[in-house]
């Protein structure tokens, strides 16, 4: 048979390890897709030192290769929303199927993207966008096919949870931290992406469509970043029991889907509370089989180029088949979607972590607990402190609280409540509790 013949545009990180591994295991993943895969064209507006393309036709003009009517699939890796939408949309109406490691790009656009691959009877694949390495896309929408998904809970973002570890194990500055992340190819072009959330909640809203069968919906994420965390609620959280991690969580309840990213107290025990560096781990809970764990490389040069290849042989191996009978995009049938609503963050239910600066006063406390019982809160466990601090003559102290699940806006009543009570020094610190059971 004819080799398929692949067009890269992008040659960053991710494409030059792509180029790397297709050309060192060539023979091995030809035996796996049938056909041999040629690199028939690579798009990129400059050479990369980490990746030898020569003997390649490389275009300066990366639409030079959604253009180029010899090619079969395209191959997107040049990241961002707006050259790489054109770009693929342009693929797409040029009839040729799509692979992209590009979580922004699906995560933002991906329902224009989809109806129009339908329309034209094109596979878009992407794999690569969510976890890096680990195939989270193909586990949640073919291997758990046929339970019903309760919730998800991802680190999925590998900068995060590299800033995180070496924060709580080494004492290093988030500073610190963050350069050699994006020395190493980690961080994204814009590191706020990592460190804000945003990056997980673009992957968080691709793995929620394809659990719950809902339409791409990016902008009704909560997303909270890792920058207010303190040493101090780090060795708490060791205190009580937890590790504090960046964490992306979508659960199906009666009222709707929640969509949040925020850093998360889980209990150490937890298996995914031990996810260190930039490794990435999502557990999934379906109804049929239980907790299911998937953990590996969320970035990086091959371990991305190990979901691009991987679709890309399922893009090959596919490329018979009638498009009505191929996997669906988003895991249902394109006509079967919900329109489950996304819930605000206000109304999602956790438990928390509050972290309260005191006047060393007679009676705080007590004061403290009544306004949390006024709102249904259960306190779950309390440290007090010993007053160490002196601000301004007078001795601060700080007290702890784990307390039952609540809906958020209790939650937010109560603290509004707490802040308002003359013996607080400081806005109260909060970070969501999960137990992942
Ligand atoms: N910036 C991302 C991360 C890269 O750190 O996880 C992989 O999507």
């Amino acid at each position: 048979m004819k080799p398929v013949k692949i067009g890269i545009c992008g040659l960053g990180t991710v494409g030059s390890g792509v180029v790397n591994v297709l050309k060192r295991n060539g023979l091995e993943i030809e035996r796996r897709a049938g056909r041999e895969i040629e690199i028939a064209q690579i798009g990129a507006r400059r050479d990369n030192p980490a990746c030898d393309t020569s003997g390649f036709n490389v275009s300066r003009d990366i639409f030079d290769v959604v253009r180029n009517p010899a090619i079969d699939v395209v191959v997107e890796l040049i990241g961002g929303c707006t050259i790489a939408r054109e770009l693929v949309l342009e693929a797409i109406q040029n009839g040729k199927h799509v692979v992209t490691a590009n979580k922004a790009l699906i995560a933002e656009h991906g329902n224009e993207i989809f109806e129009l691959a339908q329309a034209k009877g094109v596979t878009v694949a992407f794999e690569a966008s969510v976890a890096g390495g680990i195939p989270i896309i193909k586990s949640v929408r073919e291997g758990l096919a046929a339970n019903s998904i309760h919730w998800l809970a991802g680190i999925i973002n590998g900068t995060g949870n590299f800033i995180l570890t070496e924060m709580r194990d080494h004492g290093r500055t988030f500073e610190d931290v963050l350069a050699e992340a994006q020395e190493l190819g980690y961080a994204e072009a814009d590191p706020t992406f990592d460190v804000e959330g945003i990056d997980a909640a673009h992957k968080l809203t691709i793995l929620a469509s394809i659990a719950f069968g809902i339409p791409l919906q990016f902008d009704k994420a909560f997303t909270e970043g890792i920058g207010a965390i303190s040493s101090e609620d780090v060795s708490n959280a060791e205190d009580l029991g937890y590790r504090i991690k960046h964490l992306g969580v979508t659960r199906r309840t009666e009222k709707g889907i929640e969509l949040r990213v925020h850093p998360t107290l889980i209990p150490e025990k937890q298996l995914i509370a031990n996810v260190d560096g930039v490794m990435n781990a999502i557990l999934v809970e379906g109804d049929a089989v239980g907790p299911t764990l998937y953990y590996g490389a969320g970035a990086g040069a091959e371990p991305t180029a190990s979901s691009v290849i991987a679709d890309i042989v399922d893009v090959v191996r596919a490329l018979t088949v009638d498009p009505d009978n191929r996997v669906p995009h988003l895991a249902f049938q394109p006509d079967a979607l919900s329109d489950l609503k996304i819930l605000p963050i206000e109304e999602v239910e956790t438990a928390y972590y509050l972290r309260i600066a005191i006047r060393d006063k007679v009676g705080v406390l007590a004061k403290i607990a009544t306004l949390l019982s006024d709102q249904g809160i259960s306190i779950e466990a309390l440290i007090q402190r010993q007053p160490k601090e002196q601000v301004k003559g007078e001795t601060v102290a700080s007290i702890i609280i784990v307390t039952n699940r609540v809906i958020e806006k209790q939650m937010n009543h109560a603290i509004s409540e707490i802040e308002a009570l003359c013996e607080i020094v400081e806005n109260v610190h909060r970070i969501r509790v999960e137990s992942l059971d």
